[in-house]
This record gives C-alpha cells, sequence and structure tokens, in this order.
C-alpha cells in the first residue's frame, strides 16, 4: 500500500500568504497542515508516500517537509508542472504508484479519522474505490455523493444546485490500480480541470466495487481565513496539547491554561490565556494573549492585546491601541504604532490583503 498527498495546487483562496508559500505550509497550532496528513498516513501503517508538487512551491515544501525521517516515512517528491487537476495529479504519479493500491489525500485537509479503519474496510471488501464523506450544512458548496442504504457510491455530483444529500467529500480516497484505466478514460472538465470525481463515476459506470463512508471525527478546510482560524481553535481545543513552557518568564507575568513555550522564547509582564502555542524565539512584553492563539517562532509582540489569531514566522506586533481579533499575520509582516507626527494611519500593504479597522 502506497500513499499520495497533493501539494501542489494554486491556493488562490488563501491569498497573499500563498503569494510567497504553500498554502500546504500554513502553520495550523504552529505544525504545517501537510504534516498533520502525513502523519495520519504513517500512523495507518502506511510508509511509502508520494508528495505532488508544484513548481511554484515545490522546493519550499521539499525544504520543510524532507525525505520522510522526521515521520518515519519514504517520501518521494512528484513534479506537477501545472494544476490540471486532481485526477491529473493521479496520473502522473502512476510511475510511483505502480499497481499498487493507494491512499490519495488532498494536502490541504485536516481529517480526524482513523485512516486505518477504512483501509480494512477497503481491503476486506475488496474495493477499487473508497471515499471519505462529511455531513455538511452546505451541500452545494462541495462534491456531494449520492448513497444507497448498503454503502455504495451511486452517484458523485460537483457542487450541485440541488444536492442529493448532505454528504460532502472529504478530501481522502483509497484506490485500486483500476483507478488508472478510468481516469485514463476521461476528459478534462468544463474548468479545464482532469476531476477525480469524474474518474470515480467511470468506475461505477463499469460496476467496479465503489463504496463511501462517513468519517466520525472532524473536517477543516483550510482554504480561507477563517476556514483556517476555525481549524486552529479546533486543533488547539481537541489535539491532547500538553502545557510545556522552554521559554523563560518573569515574576509579572501569569500563564492560564494550556500554553506551550518554546526555547528561547522570553514573556515579559504580561498574561497568556490559553489554549494558546508559542514558537522558539519569541519576544512577548507587556501583553495580554488570549485563547486560540498560535504563535510561530521568531514573532515580536509588545504592548499588544490578541486572541484567536495565527501569528507566522518573524511577525511584529507593536503598540496597536485596540485588541486584535480574529486575525493572520503573514511571515515577516510588522503592525507598529506609527512613531511620528501627523498623528495617521501608515500603510504598505500587498495585494489582496485585508485590513478591516474600528
Ligand atoms: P484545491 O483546493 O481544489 O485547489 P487549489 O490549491 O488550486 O486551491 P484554491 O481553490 O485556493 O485556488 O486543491 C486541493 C488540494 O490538491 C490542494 O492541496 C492542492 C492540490 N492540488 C494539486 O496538487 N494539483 C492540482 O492539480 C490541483 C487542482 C490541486
Amino acid at each position: 500500500m502506497k500513499a499520495i498527498i497533493l501539494s501542489g495546487g494554486k491556493g488562490t483562496r488563501l491569498r497573499p500568504l500563498t503569494y510567497t508559500g504553500a498554502k500546504q505550509l500554513v502553520p495550523v497550532a504552529n505544525k504545517p497542515i501537510l504534516w498533520y496528513g502525513i502523519e495520519s498516513i504513517v500512523e495507518a501503517g502506511i510508509t511509502e508516500i508520494g508528495i505532488i508538487i508544484s513548481p511554484e512551491t515545490g522546493e519550499e515544501v521539499k525544504a520543510k517537509t524532507g525525505n520522510g525521517d522526521r515521520f518515519g516515512a519514504k517520501i518521494t517528491y512528484i513534479l506537477q508542472d501545472q494544476p490540471a487537476g486532481l485526477a491529473h495529479a493521479v496520473k502522473i504519479a502512476q510511475p510511483f504508484l505502480g499497481d499498487s493500491p493507494f491512499v490519495m489525500y488532498l494536502g490541504d485537509n485536516l481529517v480526524q479519522s482513523e485512516l486505518g479503519l477504512f483501509l480494512e474496510h477497503f481491503h476486506s471488501h475488496q474495493l477499487d474505490a473508497l471515499t471519505m464523506l462529511c455531513p455538511v450544512e452546505n451541500p452545494s458548496a462541495f462534491g456531494v455523493a449520492e448513497v444507497d442504504e448498503k454503502g455504495r457510491l451511486l452517484r458523485l455530483v460537483e457542487k450541485p444546485k440541488v444536492p442529493p444529500s448532505n454528504l460532502a467529500l472529504v478530501g481522502i480516497y483509497i484506490f485500486s490500480n483500476a483507478i488508472h484505466g478510468a481516469i485514463a478514460a476521461i476528459q478534462p472538465s468544463a474548468r479545464g480541470e482532469l476531476e477525480i470525481t469524474d474518474a470515480i463515476q467511470t468506475l461505477i459506470e463499469q460496476q467496479k466495487a465503489v463504496e463511501a463512508k462517513q468519517i466520525r471525527g472532524w473536517w477543516l478546510d483550510t482554504g480561507k481565513k477563517d476556514d483556517l482560524l476555525e481549524a486552529n481553535r479546533v486543533i488547539l481545543d481537541t489535539c491532547c496539547m500538553e502545557p510545556k513552557n522552554q521559554g523563560e518568564m518573569d515574576a509579572d507575568s501569569k500563564i492560564i491554561g494550556r500554553v506551550q513555550l518554546g526555547a528561547g522564547t522570553k514573556v515579559v509582564n504580561s498574561t497568556i490565556r490559553g489554549p494558546v502555542v508559542i514558537g522558539d524565539n519569541c519576544h512577548i512584553e507587556n501583553c495580554f494573549i488570549g485563547p486560540y492563539t498560535s504563535i510561530a517562532d521568531q514573532v515580536k509582540m509588545v504592548d499588544v492585546d490578541l486572541e484567536h489569531s495565527v501569528l507566522l514566522q518573524g511577525a511584529t506586533v507593536e503598540g496597536i491601541h485596540h485588541r486584535i481579533v480574529d486575525s493572520l499575520i503573514g511571515q515577516r509582516a510588522q503592525l507598529k504604532e506609527a512613531p511620528k507626527r501627523p498623528k495617521a494611519l501608515r500603510f504598505m500593504v500587498g495585494d489582496d490583503c485585508q485590513i478591516e479597522l474600528a
């Protein structure tokens, strides 16, 4: 059994962060989204993993994730020269996959699921495809499945106006080698992509054994800012994060609840109320940091009140006289009090940024 994780694509919905980096590397609770997928695959007993990368962000994904040693896996990188669709990614991964059955995992998904149980079901029922489903409130925004009472998949529809069910396709699939023939038989869709839903529909029409099963845990999309903040909240809430303090804290500072402080991080005259995770070599002074906040390495925060936010590596936030909430602050971004007169707001804002002033 092998696995592929799709970590190419454009990431348009997470701009501006994705102008300079891969969306799959954006951290949730200070860990790249992609790594949650790798860990879940390894936990299910699969150690041969191919990661699909794009020319734009592939080198960064490789440099950060490495050869798999840290996960106890062997990672092979597979370059997809353009984001021509999920089924296209499988097509170019075929030399890596050979005839092996495999898990296909979308690298921007966070799913709490027992992948091992799904694998057992796939093997014991000798399936050609097993898709994972999750009930959602707005099925029209997703790929939706129609399933019979035995769990057999009858039909898949992409973003239907009238959804046949509330069961959305989670970005995890298990396939036998029959999928390669189905992909060879499909044409690009109206948006110009080779769609995995079309390939699965072809398997259904060929009377192959195609089933769908609901996941029992949560499924979090991380495509947009608010999705990402929600993912950060859920992970900080549910993943067993032990309080850990490798940093330094002065006597005027207070830590309440589950808080992790990384090595070399200094906290001066500040209150931190968990769940909060703070990376290495940060400087936090005269701050209140509230629940559901993740702060990456080398962040500087002085005179700031902040909660329910994600700060990426090297960001600086200083002397802001309003509470900051629901915010995603990119790498090396600087939010500072204006040092000079006239008292005014001064911006240098990159493309596609969003700023809301009180
Ligand atoms: P999507 O979220 O469907 O596409 P995208 O990354 O282009 O995102 P956006 O809508 O923000 O522009 O992709 C799901 C996952 O699959 C994501 O991790 C990117 C990856 N992917 C590939 O690796 N190759 C592809 O050809 C496509 C379409 C996606």
